[in-house]
């Protein structure tokens, strides 16, 4: 049994990385529920809850001095990059700031620490257009979100190398799956499409506006093939001081997503072609030879992701 910090941990990925691991591990999850729920959460004896933020750096000094932690998985994030550009002081604070006072703390007080991991972002490589990105890409952050990210993910890397605390990065692509919490019109694309879809099922009045002709690409990857990247490269030797991509190495376009979903749910949603989103890159796709090399497999394609995450919104609806 190991002992675990997941930040952001009442989030979408991060819920599902602690409910994973509560069935043989302690895990403590601080979250200040902005965005998360308490309710995405097994139940568990092995299971702590604080509810606070990661910028309270009182509250992380004590946490960190009242345990040891053998992995730390960062993921406390303002995770809209759409806020980022309207509050970027405040965005900064999280999505930087917290990361640079984690990892001094980590640096000082968890000395037995096997990996921190750190959740960075695939808008790193902002919109210069050749595909697919590999780790090594040019990097062209446009927002303050991207920005942060960046810098956060480097002081990460540095701080293995120049002090001997391991510690790893992630470059996750579009996300998706159960407790990605669809509230804002930013949240991910395909939360919010499962949202309609399911309210035009139950015969309330839905539609879905799509930004530009929906043959606009994204690389998908199911939470679950997340986690399997996480536990690779919390775990591996070869991944410390290291950052990877984490993504299927496929590409869908948005037409073929909402076709996918209508025909699991054997449901047509009314779509609205509207015009594109200001910023919106066209394409993204990753490469995962990085990733693979840990022995990362995608065991989702993108229909066999969307069948288990609509059973699983069947089961829990
Ligand atoms: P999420 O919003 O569901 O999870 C983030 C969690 O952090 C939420 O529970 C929120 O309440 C919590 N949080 C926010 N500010 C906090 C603070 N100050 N203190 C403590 N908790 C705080 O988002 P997610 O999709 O699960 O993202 C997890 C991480 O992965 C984030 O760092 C995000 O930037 C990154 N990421 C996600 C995607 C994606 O496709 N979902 C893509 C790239 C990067
Ligand atoms: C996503 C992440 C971002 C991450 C980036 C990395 C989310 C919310 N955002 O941005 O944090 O850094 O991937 O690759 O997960 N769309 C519509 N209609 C809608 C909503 C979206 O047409 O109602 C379109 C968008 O214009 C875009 C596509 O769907 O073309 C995907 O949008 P979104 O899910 O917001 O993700 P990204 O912009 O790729």
């Amino acid at each position: 049994m190991s002992n675990y910090l997941i930040t952001g941990g009442a989030g979408f990925i991060g819920s599902n990385l602690a409910n994973h691991l509560l069935t043989n591990h302690k895990v403590v999850v601080i979250d200040d529920l902005s965005m998360g729920s308490i309710t995405n959460l097994n139940n568990s004896d092995k299971l702590t809850f604080i509810h606070g933020s990661v910028t309270d750096y009182d509250l992380m000094d004590k946490v960190l001095t009242d345990y040891q932690f053998d992995y730390i998985y960062h993921l406390a994030a303002i995770a809209s990059v759409a806020d980022s550009v309207d509050r970027p002081l405040a965005t900064h604070n999280v999505n930087f700031s917290s990361v640079l006072n984690l990892i001094e703390s980590v640096k000082i007080k968890q000395k037995g620490i096997k990996r921190l991991v750190f959740a960075s972002s695939a808008a790193v490589y902002g919109d210069e257009p050749t595909l697919p990105k590999k780790e090594e890409s040019v990097i062209r952050p446009l927002t303050p979100y991207a920005v942060d990210k960046f810098a956060a993910e480097k002081y990460v890397l540095a701080y293995n190398n120049l002090y001997n605390v391991p510690m790893s990065a992630v470059r996750f692509f579009n996300v998706y799956g159960p407790n990605q919490n669809p509230s804002s019109p930013y949240s991910g694309v395909i939360s919010l499409l499962v949202n309609q879809f399911e309210q035009h099922k139950s015969g309330n009045k839905a539609d879905f506006n799509i930004f530009g002709d929906g043959e606009q690409t994204r690389d998908f990857v199911y939470v679950k093939d997340v986690l399997n990247a996480l536990l690779l490269v919390g775990t591996s030797e070869q991944s410390k001081g290291e950052v990877y991509n984490v993504g299927t190495g496929r590409s869908t376009t948005l037409n073929t997503l909402i076709n996918t979903i209508s025909e699991i749910l054997d449901v047509e949603l009314p779509i609205i072609y509207k015009e594109p989103r200001i910023g919106d890159i066209t394409d993204s796709l990753a490469n995962i030879d990085k990733l693979k090399s840990l022995n990362f497999e995608a065991e989702f394609d993108i229909k066999a992701g969307l069948t288990v995450y609509l059973e699983r919104v069947k089961e829990t609806s």
